[in-house]
């Protein structure tokens, strides 16, 4: 949620701010801005996207080796030029870019207004720049002393990066709830929100850890707390991430790419793994903590949209292969509704991002009731995994896109995982189903590039249904957590009405909706409750319902009723999820294009949820 990105050493900055931004602008695109340290030290802002900010500072001659710059998604106040980052003090001293909300800034806003102060915008950032410039002032102190004095009595989440103009040697940065990453140079320093803008230039970061401060010169880095405890500098760590995967490649959109990524994604997430000579699936994040996980008497999992999702594909793999009471939780409702947590429980935290605000909020609360707390995570050196006392990384790769595709195959790939192998630990699975399982496990990528080459098909059907104002998700079993990820997938990027439901609970209401203008797909593999579906659709179609269907390779009974079917290959019926969501994201993407929609920045989203 928002994209930072600062510079400090000899190479000009811009280039490296406005690319910077542009690998950011997956986590906010309502506004963008710059600004370089310089005789001028001009703030460059405006509404739109990277490349509006781009267009609107052609032509000028901004040179300068340290700044900072912003992508913007919208806490407070409107996308518009005045509430874009960056943000000057009153009376110039300090330039500010920001990531959170602060939740105090009305009470702090009023008291700077009686001191004097005015405000242009209407965001909480403008009210910390001024506090800090308001504490400069008044305490007469260094300019990192008043940043910490000024986040000392601020309330909320925060990364931060900051220019003082009369310390223009340096850059000084904060972390509290929002990501930074420092890239380690030679005579240089990046800062970003991720480690996406930094990787071109070098391999080497530190993580910011939650509540420190850092002061950066071109040759030094000073790391220290808020309140002024100083600290070692974390270990300098070397991220393998390749560039290449950072890039569209010869794909249109990221989505896309990441949609086809998924034969490789889901072989990185097992590679290492799943060993066949000795019949392991071996998980290192959870070695430590395997007694435990052994005898759990029950897991909690918790997570947001489509990991939420994924979340509940886990609770029907643990359920029927590892017997494990599971409960599916969304973090934001978890951690304010007071749930009954036990010392012996475990809880297991699924995100892409590993950065989401009510994921990282359910964690504090699950370790405060002593329970033992996992992390299915995307993002390595992400939040999550280091508030977590074990976990996998899905290793799916860095997923651009702003609707999650890959990184849900990859996280219902770990669960699966890790179903089979608690299953096998509790002596609950007969070795040649284990053996027959995890083969096909393995098989699955070969699986998706065969149903991939379907695309056409799939583009076919969303010129047919474009322009439908509705659609319903159906499915029982594994394909219900399915069909909810469909409909979230084409309402978020196509902006159609769409619903996920289990197919039975369609007569408890929502059959009232079908007319012939509304397509209902049905996720409908040869699984145990293959026959109601098939009554399912035969209660759609008796009341006008246009039907698609997912379905296996060679069904004759419901492509003899469905208007279209899509075929995917036969597996377990537990890994039929990593199959039939394909064609649905697919669907989906279709649709969104051919509405002209911007499928990889969908209006009102960002990639990675940092605030509540
Ligand atoms: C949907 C989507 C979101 C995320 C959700 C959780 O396509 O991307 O619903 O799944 O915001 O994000 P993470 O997994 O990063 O915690």
């Amino acid at each position: 949620m928002c994209g930072i990105v600062g510079y400090i050493g000899n190479k000009p900055a811009y280039p490296i701010l406005i690319n910077g931004l542009k690998r950011l602008e997956y986590r906010g695109y309502d506004s963008a801005g710059i600004s370089i340290l310089n005789a001028e030290s001009k703030i460059y802002k405006c509404r739109g996207k990277v490349n509006d900010l781009e267009t609107h500072i052609n032509g000028r001659n901004i040179t300068g080796n340290i700044g900072i710059g912003h992508t913007r998604w919208a806490t407070h106040g409107v996308p518009n030029d005045v509430n874009a980052h960056p943000h000057k003090s009153q009376n110039g001293h300090f330039t500010l870019i920001h990531n959170g909300i602060i939740e105090n800034y009305s009470e702090l806003r009023t008291e700077l207004m009686d001191r004097g102060y005015e405000f242009k915008s209407e965001t909480d950032t403008e009210v910390l720049v001024n506090l800090i410039e308001h504490l400069y002032i008044k305490t007469k102190t260094s300019a990192e002393n008043a940043v910490r004095l000024a986040l000392q009595r601020v309330i909320g989440a925060y990364g931060l990066v900051i220019i003082a103009k009369d310390e223009p040697d340096k850059l000084i940065a904060a972390r509290k709830g929002s990501p930074l990453v420092i890239g380690v140079g030679n005579g240089e320093y990046f800062l970003a929100s991720d480690a996406t803008p930094i990787i071109e230039y070098t391999n080497k970061v530190i993580y910011l850890k939650d509540g420190e401060m850092a002061v950066l010169k071109r040759d030094n880095l000073d790391l220290s707390s808020i309140d002024n405890h100083k600290h070692t500098p974390s270990k300098v760590q070397t991220i393998d991430l390749d560039i290449g995967e950072i890039d569209k490649g010869e794909f249109e959109h990221f989505m896309l790419k990441e949609i086809f990524e998924q034969p490789k994604s889901i072989r990185d997430t097992f590679r290492g793994r799943i060993s066949m000579e000795k019949h392991i699936i071996s998980l290192g994040g959870l070695f430590e903590v395997m007694p435990r996980l052994v005898d759990a008497k029950r897991i909690i999992i918790v997570g947001c949209g489509t990991s939420w999702h994924a979340g509940l594909v886990g609770e029907y793999l643990l359920e029927e292969f590892a017997r494990i009471p599971v409960e599916v939780e969304y973090g934001s409702e978890f951690r304010y509704r007071n749930p009954v947590i036990l010392g012996d429980d475990i809880v297991i935290v699924i995100s892409q991002s590993g950065e989401t605000a009510d994921s990282l909020a359910a964690i504090k609360m699950a370790k405060e009731a002593g329970a033992l707390v996992l992390g299915i995570c995307n993002v390595v050196g992400s939040s999550i995994p280091r508030e977590t006392m074990g976990g996998v990384y899905t290793h799916a790769g860095p997923e651009i896109g702003v609707a999650s595709t890959k990184a849900f195959t990859a996280q219902v790939t770990v669960l699966t995982m890790l179903a089979m192998w608690l299953g096998k630990k509790r002596r609950l699975l007969k070795e040649e189903t284990y053996l027959k399982f995890i083969t096909e496990l393995q098989e699955i990528p070969d699986r998706i590039e065969d149903i991939l080459k379907n695309n056409d098909q799939l583009k076919e059907i969303a010129a047919k249904y474009k322009d439908a104002n509705n659609f319903l998700y159906l499915g029982r079993g594994y394909s219900f957590p399915v069909a909810l990820e469909g409909a979230l997938k084409l309402k978020e990027i196509s902006y159609i009405h769409a619903e996920g439901y289990p197919a039975a609970e369609m007569k408890h209401g929502p059959i009232a909706l079908i007319d012939k203008k509304m397509p209902v797909v049905f996720i409908a593999p040869k699984d145990d409750s293959y026959d109601k579906i098939v009554s399912n659709i035969q209660e759609v179609k008796s009341r006008g319902g246009i039907v698609i269907a997912v379905v296996n390779e060679g069904d004759k009974t419901i492509k003899g009723m469905a208007d279209h079917v899509i075929e995917v290959p036969e597996t377990n019926l537990a890994l039929m999820p990593l199959l039939t969501v394909i064609p649905l994201q697919l669907l989906s993407y279709h649709i969104a294009i051919m509405r002209g929609c911007n499928v990889d920045q969908p209006r009102n989203l960002a990639k990675s949820v940092t605030v509540e």
